[in-house]
């Protein structure tokens, strides 16, 4: 009798432990404490705006990307970022094309959770058209809904950022993306 009360005291000890752990991780914060999380489901119930998660992109998903963003897209909690529900990879074109092109690093927070990578440059490996599939997919997969990505736009930015080096930076593509916007760099504005 004694060992089984102990066991089970155990599990109701870790059960409670789980719980704790995963309020820390941000588990209950709302969608709108972070402004770079997206709710998914309410971005479900609004529809995709680019013709839904099929088509060629998720063949490029499932070689170059999913070894680290997952299947679901939601990421390594602390490793990997998700892509379910970023608004980075749904929001302006210019930055998620700038990041499969020339790569990604440093602190972020996403969802109340810090990451610290290094995301690989693509823009070697793929070719635009590729870029534009894989970008499509991301953005209309999971509930996200971003507009569509023409693989002429990725090569006006591949054209724009030719002597860009190294990989991006947080507040490097945030500017770089905001000027474009604002006309400083209206090659690479769709
Ligand atoms: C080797 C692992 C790895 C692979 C493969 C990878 N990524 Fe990433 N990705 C990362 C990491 C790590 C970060 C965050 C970098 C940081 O902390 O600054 C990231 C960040 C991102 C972001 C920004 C998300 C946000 O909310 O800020 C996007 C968009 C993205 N990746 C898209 C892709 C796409 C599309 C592919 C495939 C073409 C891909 N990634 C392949 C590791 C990877």
């Amino acid at each position: 009798m004694y060992p089984i009360v102990r066991v089970s005291f155990g599990v109701v000890v870790s059960c409670v432990f789980l719980i704790l752990v995963a309020n820390v991780n941000g588990f209950f914060v709302s969608p709108s404490d972070d402004p770079a999380w997206v709710d998914v489901a309410a971005a479900d119930a609004a529809g995709s705006t680019n013709g839904g998660p099929g088509g060629p992109g998720l063949a490029v998903y499932q070689r170059v990307c999913q070894s680290c963003h997952q299947a679901s897209g939601a990421g390594l909690e602390g490793v990997y970022p998700p892509l379910a529900g970023s608004e980075w990879a749904q929001g302006d074109p210019g930055i998620p094309v700038r990041l499969v092109l020339h790569g990604f690093q440093g602190a972020i927070e996403r969802n109340g959770v810090q990451y610290s990578g290094v995301m690989a440059a693509w823009g070697e490996v793929l070719d635009d058209q590729e870029i534009a599939d894989v970008l499509n997919y991301v953005r209309a997969a999971w509930g996200n809904s971003g507009s569509t990505i023409a693989a002429d736009y990725v090569a006006e930015v591949r054209a724009a950022t030719a002597n860009k080096l190294g990989a991006y930076q947080p507040d490097e593509v945030v500017a770089e993306v905001t000027a474009a916007a604002s006309g400083g760099d209206s090659s690479a504005e769709q």
